[in-house]
């Protein structure tokens, strides 16, 4: 796999650490620290801003529909960590299942396992590696209906997907709603709203991003399901990378999601699947600047912390703001070890 350009590792000091004002919760931790172009903004206030390096074998990447919380822009990160024998690349918390699409179109996992608790989002997943020609259509159609009053339309066809679950409705509403955030209310039905200054992605678009990522994802296995499973009963040469719903891997609801996930049943997952040397990478929570951090995933694991400087948006740069993004991943013992162990990664 291509690299990308003027990557390298180091591992920080204690004092380095407490510099950029970052609190690491294991002494196992590494940062990732991919070098490009800084802007001259970014290095001028102090604040060290990397960005992944973009990796070559990404370009023009398909991504099927908007979601929030897609990992498009990490799976430039992420694909590093997937030894180069794996076989099937399993995302037990798929949503847009950004990761999958990525290894896949890179070539560097045989196959894909999709899986998420939201069962019509999957009938969708379905419905995109099968019949994409057909979703487009049925898009298309909607798309055009809509344009003598998009409101009134986006209300009826959110009544009917919340009778039918019928995955081009689905569509349809991932592609009209607010930043592709999914809501549901107490009752589980969809309720999110329509972003009104925008009638939805173009049908040409929409065809075209279905039908390339069905060629992309031809042979993936789809289930709408408890991860647990997927995660614990992984094979030797199987990579697990888990997205789970941010801040909700405690007991509170979030609404942005259909379920919660209790963290203790997460914890024990993950020890089950560390005593079946599962490989796996989780995206757990986001650091940012001023230090906003979740609970940290148990110690006992013995998993790899490392931060993936995401760096700040271009919004934020413009209007001077300074939300530095730290993605936070964890590996297990098991890829570690695959990977060639902690001081191969970062030699
Ligand atoms: C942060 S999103 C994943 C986004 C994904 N990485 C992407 O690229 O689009 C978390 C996903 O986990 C799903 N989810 C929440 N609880 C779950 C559970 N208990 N089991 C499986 N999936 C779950 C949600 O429906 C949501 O799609």
């Amino acid at each position: 796999m291509d690299q990308g350009g003027g990557r390298r590792w180091r591992c920080l000091t204690r004092c380095q650490r407490g510099a950029r004002g970052l609190s690491y919760p294991t002494d196992n931790v590494c940062e990732v620290i991919d070098l490009l172009e800084l802007a001259p903004s970014v290095g001028a206030d102090g604040i060290l801003t990397v960005l992944p390096a973009k990796l070559d074998c990404l370009v023009d990447v398909p991504h099927p529909f908007p979601y929030q919380g897609s990992k498009r822009a990490l799976a430039h990160a992420i694909l590093r960590y997937l030894p180069d024998d794996t076989a099937t690349l399993v995302e037990p918390f798929a949503g847009s299942a950004a990761i999958s699409i990525a290894a896949r179109y890179a070539n560097v996992a045989d196959r894909a396992v999709i899986n998420d608790v939201n069962a019509p989002l999957m009938a969708m997943w379905r419905a995109i590696i099968d019949q994409p020609v057909e979703l487009a259509d049925q898009y298309e159609a909607m798309w055009q209906d809509s344009l003598e009053d998009p409101k009134a339309f986006f209300l009826a066809k959110r009544s009917e997907f919340n009778e039918t679950n019928d995955p081009a409705l689905l569509l349809y509403l991932l592609n009209r709603i607010v930043k592709g955030a999914v809501r549901y209310g107490k009752t589980g039905l969809f309720n999110q709203s329509a972003d009104n200054r925008r009638l939805g992605a173009k049908p040409a678009t929409v065809r075209e991003r279905l039908v390339r990522t069905s060629k992309v994802m031809q042979g993936t296995d789809v289930h709408s399901g408890s991860y647990a499973p997927l995660l614990i009963d992984a094979g030797a040469s199987d990579v697990v990378y888990m997205d789970p719903p941010y801040q909700g891997v405690t007991n509170v609801r979030d609404h942005r999601y259909m379920s919660g996930l209790a963290r203790e049943d997460f914890e024990q997952a993950l020890h089950k699947a560390n005593d079946n040397n599962v490989s796996y990478v989780i995206s757990y929570d986001v650091v940012r600047e001023d230090n906003k951090y979740g609970e940290p995933i148990d110690s006992e694991l013995g998993l790899t912390h490392l931060h993936v400087i995401a760096g700040r948006s271009a919004q934020s740069t413009l209007s001077g703001g300074s939300d530095v993004t730290v993605e936070s991943l964890y590996l297990s013992p098991a890829l570690v070890d695959r990977l060639g162990g902690i001081d191969h990664l970062i030699a």
